[in-house]
């Protein structure tokens, strides 16, 4: 007998702001009353696991990703009982639900920091952090903040050391060579266990150790912590999530994906190469990547974003290719301006240029292989975004749900908003939001629920094998995801021309063809089968005589 699947299985992610989603008590910021409302709205669309970005007590100088209480509520989104009850309704529904977990660094402004820079050099409440005396300890680590940090050391005037801060310099690193760091740490994740949190999302795992002489990247001591943290969620006896974001190469992210470490791991490659696929019309580097990330580890357990809080990640050339970035930054309309670090500050829809086939494009791409689509929210509406905002914030402005004040976000007056709703050009709230794209049949909003419905009624989208296919044309993807039962083809034109081609399907000759989303019938299989794509269309088809519905869920 098969053993049964983990509940995150192809599970489609949803990833969102709590503070920018919904405002239950009209103060302007988005909260867990607002959240647990819109639950029935989630489910609507069809995805199962929610990913909140961190929730807790911050000065929010990023995002929250500065954090100066691990086992708490930031007061504006509500406290543990407010939690609890979105919680158990998103159960309650169906929804599996996932926490952010920044396990690297705390805020300067957190309790232990402000006690290691007042403690003794040498004494153990200092070696919580990592200290030096030179700052140039670590110089072969890459800053990685570049536009807003020159160095990843920081002088405490109170310590009268440097402090190591791999991202911004109020999030000083924690120390993991010192045990009680990594056994605290472990006591935050039993407690959110405890709290009946399904998985967390792990936030720059790979940063956890450093060594002189390397990146200070995925370090042999990192996995060994990681491995401790795997072994003391699995003695919760239940199944959980433990998705890490290691910003790297296939080859260096798959071994987070040991059998003893991670269950997922993000394919911020893949990623790239989507928008690379769609920037140069050519699908060779894709399919390459694809071959290696399926080779690597089975493909189920890579998570597969396209957009999400950060800016569109590209690197310094360690993760893709330099000739792939200038191709992103060429091809792409919004590639060339709005750089920040090392990626695109950009919104998806705005990144392509508010062209909504190349939008449907990826998303059907996300949702056929294999892997956990994550969406972003607004993504599904092709929400824009506020170019002129700080930081990140361009990519983290109110949900819009609907033409009324605010999109429907909050009732309290504009100043106090968390941030701006977009009315920009093209992407105003009173035109683009949740209750008016319900209404219109072809809207993005319902063609990627349509999608979504598809997707579940077809087992091998979700955890069948992945077969790249040959294909005669430069700008076709093809493959087939494939269970015992069911065969599913996919064709994709990354291209902004039409593309007709010829498929081998001699395979299957014979066997009825069905295109899934409208159930419409094409010619059998055959050794010359011909598919016709309109610019940036594709195709999924349903080859054999099994029907969708009929298939186990
Ligand atoms: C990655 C997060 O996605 C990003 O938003 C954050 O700034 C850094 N990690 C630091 O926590
Ligand atoms: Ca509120």
């Amino acid at each position: 007998m098969t053993p049964a699947l983990p509940w995150w299985s192809g599970t489609v992610i949803y990833q969102l702001i709590v503070r920018s989603y919904s405002d239950g008590n009209g103060d302007g910021i988005g909260d867990f009353k607002g959240l647990a409302a819109r639950l029935p709205y989630l489910r609507w669309l069809g995805v199962n696991t929610l990913w909140l970005t961190p929730i807790y007590p911050s000065p929010l100088r990023d995002g929250g990703y500065d954090i100066t209480d691990f086992t708490g509520i930031h007061p504006d989104l509500g406290d543990l009982a407010s939690f609890h009850r979105f919680l158990t309704a998103a159960h309650s529904q169906g929804m599996r639900v996932i926490l952010d977990l920044v396990l690297n660094h705390t805020s300067d402004l957190h309790p232990w920091f402000q006690r290691a820079r007042w403690a003794p050099k040498g004494s153990s409440e200092r070696d919580v952090y990592v200290w030096s005396d030179d700052p140039k300890r670590y110089a072969e680590a890459p800053v990685l903040f570049r536009h807003f940090e020159a160095s990843n050391w920081e002088w405490d005037p109170v310590a009268e050391q440097y402090y190591l801060h791999r991202f911004l310099r109020h999030q000083p690193d924690l120390n993991y060579e010192n045990p009680w760091v990594q056994d605290t740490m472990l006591e935050v994740v039993d407690f959110w266990l405890d709290r009946g949190v399904d998985g967390f999302r792990l936030d720059a795992v790979p940063f956890l150790f450093e060594s002189e002489g390397s990146r200070c990247e995925g370090l042999p001591e990192t996995h060994t912590f990681l491995k401790r943290l795997r072994e003391r969620v699995d003695r919760h006896g239940r199944d959980v999530l433990l998705l890490g974001e290691a910003i790297q190469p296939v080859q260096e992210a798959a071994p987070y994906l040991a059998d003893d470490e991670l269950h997922g791991a993000f394919n911020f490659v893949l990623t790239a190469h989507l928008f690379a696929a769609i920037a140069s019309g050519r699908i060779q580097q894709l399919g390459e990547c694809l071959m290696e990330a399926e080779q690597a580890v089975c493909g189920p357990r890579w998570a597969l974003p396209l957009r999400n809080h950060d800016e569109l990640w590209l690197g310094d050339g360690h993760l893709i290719s330099d000739e792939v970035i200038q191709t992103i930054r060429v091809g792409l309309p919004q590639g060339q301006g709005h750089w920040l670090n090392w990626g695109i500050n950009r919104r998806l829809a705005p990144l392509l240029n508010g062209d909504p086939r190349s939008n449907r494009l990826l998303h059907g791409l996300l949702y056929s292989l294999p892997g956990m689509p994550c969406l972003y929210y607004g993504d599904e509406l092709g929400m824009g975004d506020w170019p002129g905002l700080r930081d990140r914030d361009p990519n983290r402005t109110p949900m819009a749900w609907t033409p009324a004040r605010n999109g429907g976000f909050s009732t309290a007056p504009d100043p106090l908003l968390v941030l701006p709703p977009i009315t920009a050009p093209g992407y105003d709230y009173r035109v683009v939001n949740v209750e008016v794209q319900k209404q219109l049949p072809g809207s993005l909003l319902n063609w990627h629920r349509r999608m979504l419905t598809c997707r579940r009624l077809l087992p091998a989208l979700r955890h069948g094998s992945f077969r790249l296919l040959h294909s005669p044309h430069p700008g076709v993807l093809v493959y087939l995801r494939c269970t015992e039962a069911m065969t599913v083809l996919v064709a994709a034109n990354v291209t902004a021309a039409g593309a007709s081609l010829s498929l081998d399907l001699s395979e299957w000759a014979g066997e009825r063809t069905r295109e899934v989303m409208w159930g419409c019938e094409f010619p059998p299989a055959a050794a010359e089968w011909f598919v016709n794509l309109p610019p940036y269309g594709f195709n999924w088809w349903l080859i054999g005589e099994v029907e969708p519905a009929a298939t186990p869920a």
